[in-house]
């Protein structure tokens, strides 16, 4: 990490069991990514994320979507913790929730998600699921910027693994999870140390870094 990267605030959002939340706060932990958690946010009371948030000592709170009867009004309130607590980039980890625009008006171009597939394949729920049933030979994890549509925002980065023929549901995003861990703290670092510069729908990454091979084929040739 560049000693004069400064740091920046995130805003962690999760749903669910909150891997991807400790991976990054992992990373912050040990000093790998530029970054301080200022506050994570669970809309689910019974969220892993939410015992891991605890465990971790980081500030927290639980807003529950089913104390609010609009979806704007939810949006309203998580917002406002993010503003109060300076969030300079908001992270979705797992958060199972469609963001309205009240959100991304006020951190426009400031809100990240993960999503377990390769896009613009396989947007949406069920992903891994969906990459067995098509039959696909890879799949994968993308970080993108959040717009208004359902992980239609712009690419960061992708992570591709192979799709195997015993995989399972389970097996598969197993595999895309191990990804995921590595690929979210790498992009938070890229957006930390300013490296990214937007080129229409393209994300570019200054100064570039080839990737380290040309092509994967799944089955191999012979
Ligand atoms: C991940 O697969 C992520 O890509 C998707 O939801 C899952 C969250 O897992 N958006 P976790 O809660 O981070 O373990």
């Amino acid at each position: 990490m560049g000693a004069n990267v400064k740091k920046l605030r995130l805003g962690i959002l999760a749903s669910g069991g909150g891997t991807n939340l400790q991976s990054i706060i992992d990373r912050c932990q040990d000093g790998s990514l530029a970054a301080d958690i200022a506050i994570i946010i669970c809309n689910n009371p019974g969220a892993g994320a939410l015992d891991r948030a605890k465990k971790s000592g980081i500030p927290h709170r639980c807003i529950n979507h089913r104390d609010f009867s609009e979806r704007q009004d939810f949006d309203r309130s998580v917002v406002s913790a993010l503003q109060d607590a300076d969030v300079e980039l908001v992270v979705l980890a797992g958060f199972m929730r469609i963001i309205s625009d009240v959100f991304l008006d006020a951190f426009p171009q400031r809100i990240i998600n993960i999503h377990p597939a390769l896009l613009p394949a396989f947007p949406g729920l069920h992903v891994q699921r969906k990459a067995l049933e098509h039959g696909a030979r890879f799949s994968g994890c993308t970080v993108h910027f959040v717009d208004s549509g359902v992980d239609t925002g712009r690419i960061i980065l992708q992570a591709v693994v192979p799709v195997l023929d015993d995989d399972t549901e389970a097996t598969l995003s197993a595999r895309i999870l191990e990804q995921e861990h590595k690929i979210y703290p790498r992009a938070i670092q890229l957006i930390a140390e300013g490296r990214l510069r937007i080129d229409g729908r393209r994300v570019l990454v200054e100064p570039a870094t080839a990737p380290e091979c040309q092509a994967i084929i799944n089955p191999p040739l012979d």
